[in-house]
């Protein structure tokens, strides 16, 4: 891993201030003005939280990469079959792409649809992957796939088969009823006889799935108190980065590990001229990751739409790949 840890107690000056996002701003100073702060995770994909995501899948404690990588090297050319060579794939938040090559492999003739939230990274996987796949038809969408996307396919086109791609747990970052309500929306922008093909982790020894968020080398750290940085550049925040630990606990009762940024003392800053203040072990909430078991996989697809088709595992049991298909009868009123 080529990376250079960046020096956590520099403030840069908030040269961006002027052009932050108004909603980053807006979650960011709602956020910590909480009784129990938390800021909404999608701000950890700047370019450089992007970049730091994709080293925390090299890491060897986060066992879900290589294990969801595995899988689908084993079962694109099923889901190519029962989907169709040609289909168009719609990838939900797609990173850096990697993953997609396996499953673009087994589908020669698709079309691709990455959605992310980051431009900037979405451009440079996109030119990575057409340099793979040249005859490849790449249509990526910049926006956040919480929100309804309107995919941009031609009109003047026959329709062709849908396949939703939503891998790396990320499901998991939802809360159940969040995830279900997106579930829905994403029944809704495939279209009745779509396809999904999702990525979820397994419920397990407490003990591995905090050390998969709290990995030796740090990088989950570095990804962690990034948004502290990002806050301090782009809002001209005054956050004393190096105050501040990353946490990952498991909470057994919402099933989930959870992230924080955790204050070491009291402290004080201001974000674009509000004041805020921590005590010592007040934390940040920053990100939940929920874990599933097996059955509760197939009831919150139930929920959201899809019917299970298709569960593999690996060996030691630990991730799941579903194939799942919108569920018709879930439309009779
Ligand atoms: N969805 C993946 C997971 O929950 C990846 C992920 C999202 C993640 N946010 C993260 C991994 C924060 C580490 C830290 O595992």
């Amino acid at each position: 891993m080529y990376f250079t840890a960046p020096r956590i107690d520099e403030n840069p000056p908030a040269a961006n201030a002027l052009r932050a996002d108004p909603a980053f701003r807006a979650d960011v100073l709602q956020g910590l003005a909480q009784p129990r702060k938390a800021i909404p995770a999608r701000w950890f994909y700047d370019m450089r939280g992007s970049q730091l995501f994709e080293a925390i899948t090299q890491v060897p404690e986060y066992y879900p990469t290589r294990t969801e990588t595995a899988l689908l090297k084993a079962h694109s050319g099923e889901v190519a079959e029962r989907v169709g060579a040609d289909a168009t794939v719609v990838e939900f938040g797609s990173g850096s792409s990697i993953k997609t090559r396996i499953l673009l492999g087994a589908m020669p003739r698709a079309t691709y649809v990455p959605i992310d939230i980051c431009g900037e990274f979405l451009e440079e996987a996109c030119t990575a992957l057409q340099r793979l796949f040249p005859a490849l038809r790449i249509m990526p969408v910049e926006a956040n796939f919480m929100n309804p996307v309107q995919l941009p396919l031609r009109p003047d086109e026959a329709p062709r088969a849908m396949l939703g791609f939503f891998p790396g747990s990320t499901i998991g970052n939802l809360t159940p009823e969040a995830a279900v309500d997106l579930l829905r929306s994403m029944r809704e922008t495939l279209g009745e006889s779509a396809h999904l093909l999702i990525g979820i982790d397994r419920v397990k020894e407490p003990r591995r799935l905090v050390s998969a968020y709290d990995d030796a080398q740090g990088v989950t750290a570095l990804f962690n108190l990034n948004l502290l940085q990002r806050i301090n550049r782009e809002l001209g925040g005054s956050i004393p980065v190096g105050e501040f630990r990353h946490v990952a606990r498991w909470n057994p009762t919402a099933s989930r590990i959870e992230m924080h940024l955790e204050a070491r003392r009291a402290i004080r800053f201001e974000v674009d001229g509000h004041a805020f203040r921590m005590e010592g072990g007040e934390t940040i909430h920053t990100e939940n990751c929920h874990k599933y078991r097996p059955g509760e996989m197939r009831l919150l697809l139930a929920a959201g739409g899809w019917r299970e088709l298709e569960h593999w595992t690996d060996p030691q049991g630990d991730f799941s790949l579903i194939l799942a298909q919108a569920d018709g009868a879930q439309r009779e009123p």
